[in-house]
């Protein structure tokens, strides 16, 4: 106990809190939950604030009268399913507040009255009652609107103490009812009224007085076997002072013979709609079916749910007859395992027809079915296989809305269809329809919903549906979005889970009044053709339902599960044009660049240096194994004008042997022997230096080429070789500059390319690579040998003689 209690505790802090009305900290709803904890008493400790206390399925059995005074803001007091069996109803006094009480499923035989002035609800159903427990109390409950009773004997005298108050709902939960006095229920004031019957009762007496009791009777729990024992009692009603127009009947179980009675019986009263819900019937026929009297009725609706076949030994076509004869507004029966319906063979009223979920076939439109004022057809979940006889019996109607969902429905394109140009709505999902079915649709057409086909695209040769808004073809095998052309009225599309990989351009164009696209969980191809898409939602928000949860990417592979809304498509990468004009502009731009520089920075004159550059390098790597056989004293002897020797001096020569003395020049100053002979000296300096330079300058070929002219011409090495020769053009030297007879120099000048001496000082770098590079012999395999020798030649030569610069004028 001490046990159980605790848990209540608990679970009383943790209670639902609801907050809705939080204006002060008291006023908020507390609900203490203690369902189902086999509680043999009310907890003592309860939370003085709940306001909801469950105390359902528990083993309580008496109500102590300070029980719930710890509770004083108590509204709401569960207590049904105890086994309380006595209770006295002053235990509430102090809950002021009590709006709401249920005793239902307990034992009770005695309740104390006490006026509980707020109580709403109260509810006293399957308890152990011998009389009804009404008392003068009751009637002063002004508010109430629910009451729940029970009571083995009913009588008027009870009702009589309630018969002024205005109820919503009388709850007649009986377990037993031994006695029933005739006339007691009309005199309770209440719109609805529920009885659930016990067994052994008189149905019709009680169906009888019910019907003069409240606009609303639902009666539960039929039981042709115990109930209906006297057809007579039926006759004997009396069809004064009906009020219900609302009759529901539910968990039947009947004789057919019985359910049509009651049809018969109800049928010239005030009922209006007649719903029976969970009905099983069966049993021999006696009763005429021929005889059913369908004259003087206010029926309009009659609906037959969840009806279960007995063992039935009458012809199918009688039964179906017996409803559509009826000839009412509304007809439904569903769930009812249905294999065919006929209709009389004149025109009758119904505007509604449902027979959802039976097992009704293309037999149901064998013969001409005259419903001219058909508006609403449901035949879901049937087994329909031809959709163009639907809409040859559709033609003949005035229907708006038709459920044709699952079925198996297919259309040929063979046949001709023929729907009623007032059909709206058209429901033909889960069938088997394929693209052809466009080929069969109604022009006036609003709402489609071909949900899980096997449509695969939309053909281009269909009627024009113009009045289409909504479009689902979800679940199916679309490949592509399709185009608006023929319905350009569409604002809403569903085409979730299709094969979609990359919704065309189409779409885009033709679709402009798409306000909601359904386009999600498509195995999409996360490449440039899905930009559009992608822009779509960018640049109408909300368009895209799902989004972007149901977006994925399923191709290619390395982007497989990436939402649409993550993928980045560059401008650049999706737009050819856009990348053939920026790799355009590029090209262009370098071309400039590149015109650029040879103009501003004599680009071309670089180039020239280098190639000469590598040219020389490669052709001294050939040659210097060679020419090093000879007896090479100087890497290079100079010659040159004495106009240019400042340049010579101040340059060339600094230049050249700034290194580590590395490269050896033979000079006229230094090397020359004034002993011999101009031309001797030159001819004994060039052949003992590997190069010789010459710095061509318009002074030079006039005063000095003259002694070299013969002898080149001449030379036997200067023949073999000519890279023997460097030529430093110090100016330019225009060729008629040249006098005619300098044949050699002219020949020179052709075939050798000469080094320019670079105006701009920036250049002279390469200048002097060049010219290093092609003097810069690598010596090191005979360096050694050569050295000695050359140095000891050289010293020998000119000891005793003076460096002098000789100047020879040509004459
Ligand atoms: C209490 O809990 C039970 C289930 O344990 C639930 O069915 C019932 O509705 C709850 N009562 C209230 C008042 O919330
Ligand atoms: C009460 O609890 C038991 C198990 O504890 C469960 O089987 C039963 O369905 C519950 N009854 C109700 C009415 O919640
Ligand atoms: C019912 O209320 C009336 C006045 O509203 C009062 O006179 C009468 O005594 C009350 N009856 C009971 C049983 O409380
Ligand atoms: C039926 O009504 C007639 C007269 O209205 C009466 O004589 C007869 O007893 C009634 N039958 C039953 C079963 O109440
Ligand atoms: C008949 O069915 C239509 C469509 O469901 C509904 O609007 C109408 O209220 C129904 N009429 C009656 C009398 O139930
Ligand atoms: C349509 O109704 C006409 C009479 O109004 C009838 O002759 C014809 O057979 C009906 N067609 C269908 C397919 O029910
Ligand atoms: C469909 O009905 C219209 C008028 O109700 C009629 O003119 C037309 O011939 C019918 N079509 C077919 C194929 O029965
Ligand atoms: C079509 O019928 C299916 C089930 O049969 C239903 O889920 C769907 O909502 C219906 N479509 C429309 C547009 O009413
Ligand atoms: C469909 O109609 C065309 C002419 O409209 C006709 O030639 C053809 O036979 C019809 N097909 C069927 C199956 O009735």
């Amino acid at each position: 106990m001490r046990f159980i209690r605790n848990i209540c505790i608990f679970c009383s802090i943790v209670m639902s809190v609801q907050g809705w009305a939080p204006k002060q900290p008291e006023e908020r709803e507390l609900t203490t939950n203690c369902s189902n904890m086999s509680l043999r008493r009310v907890p003592a400790d309860l939370t003085p604030t709940t306001t909801t206390l469950d105390l359902s399925y528990n083993l309580l059995f008496q109500i102590q009268s300070s029980d719930f005074h710890s509770v004083s803001k108590l509204k709401v007091l569960i207590l049904c399913h105890n086994r309380i069996q006595q209770l006295d109803i002053k235990a509430f006094e102090f809950n002021k507040e009590l709006r709401y009480l249920d005793l239902s499923y307990n034992r009770l035989k005695i309740v104390t009255c006490y006026p509980l002035a707020g109580l709403r609800h109260l509810d006293l159903s399957f308890n152990d009652f011998d009389t009804v427990p009404v008392c003068e109390e009751t009637g002063n409950m002004s508010h109430l609107e629910i009451l729940g009773l029970s009571g083995a004997k009913i009588q008027k005298s009870d009702f009589q103490k309630i018969a002024h108050l205005h109820l919503n709902t009388v709850f007649l939960g009986l377990k037993t009812l031994s006695h029933y006095e005739e006339g007691s229920l009309p005199i309770l004031n209440t719109v609805k009224l529920h009885i659930v019957l016990p067994m052994n009762t008189n149905f019709w007496v009680l169906l009888h007085d019910g019907i003069k009791t409240s606009k609303i009777l639902e009666m539960t729990n039929i039981d042709g076997k115990s109930q209906f024992g006297s057809y007579e009692m039926q006759r004997n009603l009396s069809l004064e002072n009906a009020k219900t127009s609302i009759l529901l009947l539910n968990k039947v179980d009947l004789l057919w013979d019985d359910l049509l009675l009651i049809f018969q019986f109800v049928w010239h009263m005030s009922v209006q709609y007649f719903h029976i819900q969970n009905v099983a019937f069966g049993g021999n026929v006696c009763l005429d079916h021929n005889s059913f009297d369908y004259s003087n009725t206010v029926m309009r609706a009659i609906k037959l749910e969840e009806v279960h076949f007995r063992v039935f030994n009458i012809p199918q076509d009688r039964v179906y007859l017996l409803f559509t004869k009826m000839d009412i507004e509304n007809l439904t029966i569903s769930d009812a395992q249905m294999p065919h319906m006929l209709f009389p063979n004149y025109p009758t009223r119904f505007q509604y027809l449902n027979f959802a979920n039976n097992v009704l076939t293309d037999a149901l439109f064998e013969k001409p079915i005259q419903l001219p004022h058909l508006k609403t057809l449901v035949l879901k979940g049937n087994k329909l296989e031809t959709l163009s006889l639907v809409s040859y019996f559709a033609n003949n109607t005035s229907l708006k809305h038709l459920d044709l969902s699952q079925n198996l429905l297919q259309h040929e394109n063979s046949e001709n269809c023929s729907w009623p140009e007032t059909l709206i709505t058209m429901n033909l999902s889960s069938n088997k329809f394929s693209d052809s079915v466009f080929r069969c649709l109604p022009r006036s057409i609003q709402i489609l919903d071909l949900n899980n086909n096997k449509i695969q695209s939309v053909p281009t040769a269909i009627i024009h549906l113009e009045s289409l808004r909504e479009l689902n073809v979800a679940l199916n095998f679309l490949t592509d979005l399709p185009a608006c052309s023929h319905f350009r009225r569409l604002s809403l599309l569903n085409i979730e889970m299709n094969l979609i990989l990359s919704p065309s351009q189409e779409f885009f164009q033709s679709c402009q009044e798409v306000k909601i696209l359904n386009a999600g969980r498509n195995p999409f191809r996360c490449t440039c053709e899905l930009r559009d898409f992608i822009q779509l939602e960018k640049n109408s928000e909300g368009m895209l339902v799902g989004w972007s949860d149901s977006y994925i990417c399923e191709y290619p592979l390395n982007l497989k599960g990436t939402q649409l809304k993550d993928i980045h498509l560059p401008e650049l990468s999706c737009n050819t044009a856009l990348l053939i004009f920026v790799i355009v502009v590029i090209m262009l731009s370098l071309g400039v660049t590149v015109a650029f520089c040879c103009f501003h920075f004599d680009l071309l004159w670089y180039i020239r240096m280098l190639s000469q550059w590598t040219q020389t390098w490669h052709r001294v790597r050939k040659t210097t194994q060679e020419r090093l056989k000879r007896n090479v004293q100087f890497h290079a002897f100079i010659s040159y004008s004495e106009h240019d020797s400042l340049w010579v001096k101040n340059e060339l020569i600094p230049n050249l042997e700034k290194e580590d003395g590395s490269i050896l020049i033979c000079l006229h100053e230094r090397n020359f022997d004034p002993s011999k002979s101009v031309t001797e000296n030159i001819i004994n300096c060039t052949e003992k230096s590997y190069k010789s330079i010459f710095v061509l300058s318009p002074n030079f070929v006039q005063s000095e080429w003259c002694h070299y002219e013969l002898f080149f011409a001449h030379h036997k090495l200067v023949h073999e070789n000519s890279d023997y020769i460097i030529l430093i053009l110090l100016e330019p030297i225009p060729l008629y500059c040249i006098p005619t007879r300098y044949h050699k120099l002219k020949a020179l000048m052709e075939e050798q390319t000469c080094l320019e001496w670079p105006k701009d000082r920036r250049k002279c770098g390469l200048f002097w690579a060049n010219l290093r590079a092609a003097l810069n012999v690598s010596l090191s395999e005979t360096r050694e040998m050569c050295e000695l020798q050359t140095l000891a030649e050289l010293n020998e030569e000119s000891r005793g003689s003076t460096v002098s610069l000789i100047k020879t004028d040509c004459l």
